[in-house]
């Protein structure tokens, strides 16, 4: 992708000299940024977003581009930070996204697919000859993403960064990263706050059980979701601690179902009484 934007802005970069006979290098820059950073909202607001958040979201925060003309909504005094939360938990829903495989496409009807686990850190599929970054970008451009769903494939999940076993590899030795269980690491080394916390931040009541679709439990989980979530916690009805991540309730119902249980391993989850109150 960024090979893609790099190519991007020089292609612009040449057409605004050619169209306008400046040749100051850092005007030609500056102005063929603005172009590329134009077009990477352009996706992103109309695209991407529209894709991970419900409509009521979408308008509520009036995230819609218009179709004709343009808005002059920005405002320089928004505090632009994210929260510790977003990075650490919410936007590795984008690791469901990614698919099992990367391919080359030569245009001409021939595709090619390799397993993603025989990639990692090998950078041959961009650069070595006949194929390379083109083949690359056009068979991304085409293939579908993975689902966004509860799951990570199998080249993220068991073989990330896999490598060759060494001299003091020890048998049955991991030689590969889990990155769902790097995520729940991360959370936990970040101190994301529990899932209640989450749903009271986003305007939704607390959960009292694990029951999914029922009031006072997990009411944005299907049942079976909430049953798969129930099954890795020892105390399901009293106070539990173990790895729950909900921020994604902020992105509206939609994306809750969609996401329900890969999100649901990041964050903490204590599971009080009714009567407790939470801080
Ligand atoms: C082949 C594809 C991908 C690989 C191999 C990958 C791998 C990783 C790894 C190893 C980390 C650090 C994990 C840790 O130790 O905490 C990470 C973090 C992260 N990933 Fe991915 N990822 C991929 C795709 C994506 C996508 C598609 C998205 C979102 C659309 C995404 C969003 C994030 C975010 C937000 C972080 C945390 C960044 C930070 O806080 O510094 N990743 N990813």
């Amino acid at each position: 992708m960024h090979t893609t934007w790099l190519r991007r802005h020089n292609l612009i970069a040449d057409a605004l000299r050619q169209a306008t006979g400046i040749t100051h290098d850092e005007t030609l820059f500056q102005e063929a940024k603005r172009i590329v950073v134009a077009e990477l909202q352009h996706i992103a607001y109309n695209e991407f977003l529209p894709e991970v958040l419900d409509n009521r979201h979408m308008t509520f925060f009036n995230l819609r581009s218009r179709t004709v003309g343009h808005d002059n909504t920005y405002n320089p005094s928004v505090d632009p930070r994210t929260y510790n939360a977003f990075g650490a938990a919410v936007l590795r829903m984008g690791h469901s996204l990614v698919r099992n495989v990367v391919g080359h496409d030569n245009g001409r009807g021939g595709v090619r697919t390799h397993l993603l686990k025989d990639h990692f850190e090998i950078p041959d599929l961009m650069f070595r000859p006949p194929y390379g970054y083109e083949y690359m970008a056009r068979w991304m451009s085409k293939a579908p993403k993975s689902r966004s769903d509860r799951t990570i494939v199998d080249g993220l999940r068991n073989r990330l960064f896999e490598g060759p076993p060494g001299p003091q590899t020890g048998p049955g030795e991991t030689l590969a990263f889990d990155l769902g269980a790097l995520n729940v690491q991360r959370g936990r080394e970040h101190g994301l706050p529990p899932y209640n916390v989450f749903r009271r931040f986003c305007g939704r009541r607390p959960a009292y059980h694990f029951r999914g679709g029922v009031a006072g439990g997990l009411v944005d989980h299907t049942p079976q979701n909430a049953a798969r979530l129930a099954s890795v916690y020892r105390y399901k009805y009293k106070t539990a601690s173990a790895s729950f991540n909900l921020p994604w309730l902020c992105l509206g119902r939609l994306t809750v179902t969609k996401y329900t249980l890969y999100m649901s391993w990041n964050l903490p989850i204590i599971l009080l009484p009714p009567s407790s109150q939470l801080t």
